[in-house]
């Protein structure tokens, strides 16, 4: 036995916890043997660690299933991104790329991946810029995915930034990208010149997806025009080809313009196609709603609505330190916190499923569902987190306490209190989990 982990409250999915504690047993192999109830007398025999969870929540890791680790960190170079368009954005970046050298994207990438690593994320799905000439970014980044294997798992989306049919060598570049080993396929639909060539870029890229046997996720409709419509085609794609659920659609935010009765027919379509959702709150708050007065736009897809429909929604964390959002860490919590503001996702039953939306959520975006989870033959990568609830664990922002990744662990965070010397009172412990009501 490598590991056991005592007295956990189990993370069960769906934002739902499991009731009692239980006790997780971790084989030599760094794979979860048993989950058992909480014994107290339960001692690892050997040499192997026991660690006490003392009713902390025990989950599988957060997962990210959108972020850009190739453009993180570059923000301000070569100059900021004065109007804060997406636009403008993606013409700073254009710039920046010039520059890219395979160490500058080994060395940003794996700073990023260290920082979600210690915040409890051990999956992710990164989009990488293929409309590069030299590919640089995404031959690094295939590297560092090589590098981290042992830790975590990353997927590679081979995203056509600046289109792939209104591109000059945008096809070829994808099919170059995809015979490098990406993983899944992107696109970029709405940022192509004509609405034929948004709806033709789709198509190759679930042919290509098709005959590599790859997943497609593709930027769409990142753009608060009403008219821009490509999820439909996307989501039809995905039905027709039996794609399905290996389909995602991120960002969406045309949707939080369309028209009730639209809205109506593509819940349907969607609901019916498995493909899912992911919204990216930090960006979409920044980017969309640029070009409004008042009313302003909220700049998100229909994430209440959808989850209604059946829809499966993911939240993505999307840019860190880029053209496209100057601040970030990595945190799923700070992303879930958000988003379940600006959708909100403020009811009781609500807030819970914000956490499923970074965890178990995000995994089937990933297409992982089989080996995660807290289950007798899943490899062990868990957090436990200093919290009772999910809901909890969003509302205080708590960093896992510690992260085992293949029953190794990964890394600590101690709990650090907070001594408060209140006027007339002796210093004393401020203790954020008492709850609304509750009086001394
Ligand atoms: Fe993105």
């Amino acid at each position: 036995m490598l590991m056991i982990v005592r007295g956990a409250r189990l993370y069960a999915g769906d934002g739902r916890v499991a009731p009692g504690l239980v006790d997780v047993e971790v084989a030599e192999g760094g794979h979860i043997a048993r989950v058992v109830p909480y014994d107290d007398q339960r001692e690892p025999p050997g040499t192997g660690t026991l660690v006490e969870a003392h009713g902390a929540l025990l989950s599988a890791p957060f997962v990210e299933p959108h972020i850009h680790l190739d453009t993180a960190l570059t923000a301000g170079e070569p100059r900021p991104n004065a109007s804060g368009t997406l636009w403008e954005g993606i013409a700073c970046w254009s710039e920046r790329k010039q520059s890219l050298t395979r160490e500058d994207v080994i060395g940003r990438a794996t700073e990023v991946l260290r920082w979600q690593a210690a915040q409890g994320v051990l999956h992710v799905r990164t989009h990488c810029d293929v409309t590069d000439d030299r590919l640089v970014a995404l031959d690094a980044l295939a590297e560092v995915r090589d590098r981290v294997r042992d830790v975590l798992t990353l997927q590679i989306v081979a995203f056509p930034q600046e289109g792939i049919v209104s591109y000059p060598g945008g096809e070829k570049l994808l099919r170059e990208a995809i015979a490098r080993g990406a993983d899944v396929v992107g696109a970029i639909p709405h940022f192509e010149d004509t609405r034929e060539d948004g709806v033709a870029s789709l198509n190759l890229a679930f042919a290509l997806a098709e005959r590599h046997g790859l997943r497609v996720d593709a930027h769409c409709d990142e753009i608060d025009d009403e008219q821009s419509r490509f999820v439909e085609v996307l989501a039809a794609l995905a039905l027709r080809s039996g794609l399905r659920e290996r389909a995602t659609a991120s960002h969406t935010t045309a949707m939080g313009s369309y028209n009730g009765a639209y809205s109506y027919k593509l819940q349907r379509l969607l609901a019916r196609s498995g493909v899912n959702l992911v919204a990216n709150p930090f960006a979409n708050l920044n980017l969309q709603g640029r070009f409004d007065g008042y009313p302003k736009r909220r700049g998100l897809t229909q994430v209440k609505e959808m989850l209604a429909a059946g829809v499966n929604v993911a939240f993505g964390h999307d840019d860190v330190m880029d053209p496209w959002n100057a601040l970030g860490t990595g945190n799923p919590l700070q992303t879930a916190l958000l988003g379940l503001y600006a959708a909100q996702l403020t009811g009781a039953d609500e807030i819970p499923t914000a956490f499923a939306m970074i965890t178990d959520r995000a995994a089937a975006v990933l297409g992982i569902t089989e080996e995660y989870g807290i289950r007798p033959g899943c490899p062990a990568d868990f957090m436990l987190l200093p919290a009772e609830s999910p809901a909890e664990a969003v509302r205080r922002q708590v960093r896992p306490r510690y992260v085992i990744s293949r029953g190794r662990l990964l890394a600590h965070t101690p709990d650090a209190p907070t001594q408060l010397g209140w006027p007339g009172e002796e210093p004393a412990e401020v203790d954020f989990t008492r709850r609304t009501g509750q009086r001394s």
